[in-house]
């Protein structure tokens, strides 16, 4: 383990990289799919009643959803694999070989996805109406098979349940958190293509219809209203009980005004959801005809807000493990941190060159020990900083919390010798500027 070298995204750290191409990537991808079933079943609707406005509409939107779900959803895939391949190297590999398969069949399935999204939208009245549907119905039905598919690999991260022991695959996939999960995302979808729906319909011209497609696009928000909160609960009792603790937690520390950043986000996304729901009723479901199209931007910039914010909490929950009891942030398996005292890194570590500290090197070892084993959720003086967390430490103290630092369940232990966790003390020490030790006077 730790065997990869580590990228150095200096102020912001590799994380946050990660995160603000996934929440963009989430909200389109899972809009791709809302999206989806919002043409097929309005379709279906239109057809029925041989509605040529409404399928006009249609096709409209399906020049933007095409534009939007390909580019955009491709871009921020490609986009997540070169962050998390990056930034989390010994993560993705453990993903890798344990789905393998569910990868590659994730792969095709998109690959037929976006050859179906091009084939609906450049078939509208080159094909039959029916056969039109039929391709509708086929592009929901493929995309929503990448969400139950992904959905197995990303609750397995939180939640990886008996694999941990079993090490069977259809554990992995099929874990504890993996049907709420699949509930709670499918209702998300819907709501997705409610907010992009009402945002696209507030453009038509022709008033009648206007107001027509906005009622009806607001209720495509109304299900998940109702089911959200129930899965989610689903969704929390699944949790191991240290994370579930965490959330209890949060939850209970809303009423003592004890804000943690847990805390907070499950403020944020609570206020925020209902904002949403009140202003889509107010707004698009029942005064249709005053409904405006930066009115239906700001809404869907609060939806990004929300996606955003949930899904933080997930990964939050998660730390400090990429897998859950299984592999730790910065790389090191759990069962190899059982024995962190003795473990060596410089012994260990093919990228740090020096083997052994000297009084020169002192400090530089300490610089590349908290490279590869801190620099994953800390940097120095940027986000979540040492010179904020470690300030006015000295050196002696700072030395004995690297080893009881772990205790608090937040952070892997530290893995190394004495002379290693004396090399990160001093590095530590130089950069909350502490009095030089006895150690490194000598040399200043
Ligand atoms: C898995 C992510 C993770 C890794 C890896 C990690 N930490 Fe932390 N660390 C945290 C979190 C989360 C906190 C709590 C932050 C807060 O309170 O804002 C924290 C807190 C700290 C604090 C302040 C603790 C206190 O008592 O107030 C120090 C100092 C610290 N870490 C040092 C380190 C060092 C040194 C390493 C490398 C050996 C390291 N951390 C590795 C996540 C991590």
């Amino acid at each position: 383990m730790l065997e990869f070298p580590v990228w150095n995204v200096h102020a912001a750290g590799g994380g946050w990289i990660i995160g603000s191409i996934a929440i963009v990537h989430v909200f389109v991808a899972q809009f791709a799919i809302g999206g989806g079933l919002y043409l097929a079943v309005t379709e279906t609707w239109a057809l029925r009643r041989n509605d040529q406005a409404v399928l006009g509409f249609l096709r409209g939107y399906s020049n933007f959803f095409m534009l939007l779900t390909t580019v955009f959803g491709a871009l921020g895939g490609v986009g997540i694999w070169f962050a998390i391949g990056n930034v989390n190297p010994t993560g993705i590999s453990a993903l890798i070989h344990n789905f393998m398969f569910f990868w590659a069949i994730e792969w095709v399935v998109f690959l037929v996805e976006i050859a179906i999204a091009f084939f609906y939208y450049y078939s509208w009245g080159k094909v039959s109406p029916q056969f039109h549907l039929q391709l509708a119905w086929l592009y929901w039905g493929i995309a929503y098979l990448s969400l139950v598919i992904i959905n197995g690999i990303l609750t397995f991260m939180l939640t990886p349940g008996d694999w941990i022991h079993t090490r069977n695959i259809w554990d992995a996939f099929f874990n504890p958190s993996y049907f709420p999960s699949v509930v709670v995302r499918t209702a998300i979808t819907c709501s997705l293509a409610g907010l992009f729906s009402i945002v696209t319909c507030a453009r038509i011209k022709e008033e009648g219809l206007r107001v027509r497609m906005l009622h009806y696009s607001a209720k495509w928000l109304m299900p998940s209203f109702f089911l959200l909160p129930i899965c989610l609960y689903w969704f929390f009792t699944t949790l191991p009980p240290t994370v579930a603790a965490l959330v209890e937690n949060g939850i209970a520390n809303i009423g003592a005004g004890n804000l943690s950043v847990l805390t907070r986000l499950l403020l944020l996304i609570m206020l925020l959801s209902v904002t949403i729901y009140v202003v889509s009723l107010l707004g698009p479901f029942f005064n249709p005809r005053s409904f405006t199209f930066s009115f239906g931007l700001a809404i869907l910039a609060l939806g990004l807000a929300v996606t955003g914010a949930t899904e933080s909490v997930r990964e939050m929950l998660r730390k400090p493990y990429v897998i859950y009891d299984y592999l730790y942030v910065n790389g090191t398996l759990k069962t190899v941190a059982a024995d962190s005292t003795r473990y060596g890194l410089l012994r260990q570590n093919k990228w740090i060159p020096e083997k052994t500290i000297t009084d020169q090197n002192r400090v530089a070892i300490g610089e590349q020990l908290f490279r590869v084993q801190c620099l994953s959720c800390h940097t120095p003086s940027g986000y979540r900083s040492m010179k904020d967390l470690a300030h006015g430490w000295d050196r002696d103290f700072i030395f004995n919390r690297l080893i009881s630092l772990p205790a608090t369940n937040l952070m892997p232990p530290f893995m190394g010798d004495e002379a290693e966790r004396r090399a990160l003390a001093e590095y530590i020490g130089d950069v909350v500027g502490a009095p030089p030790s006895e150690l490194t006077a000598a040399n200043r």
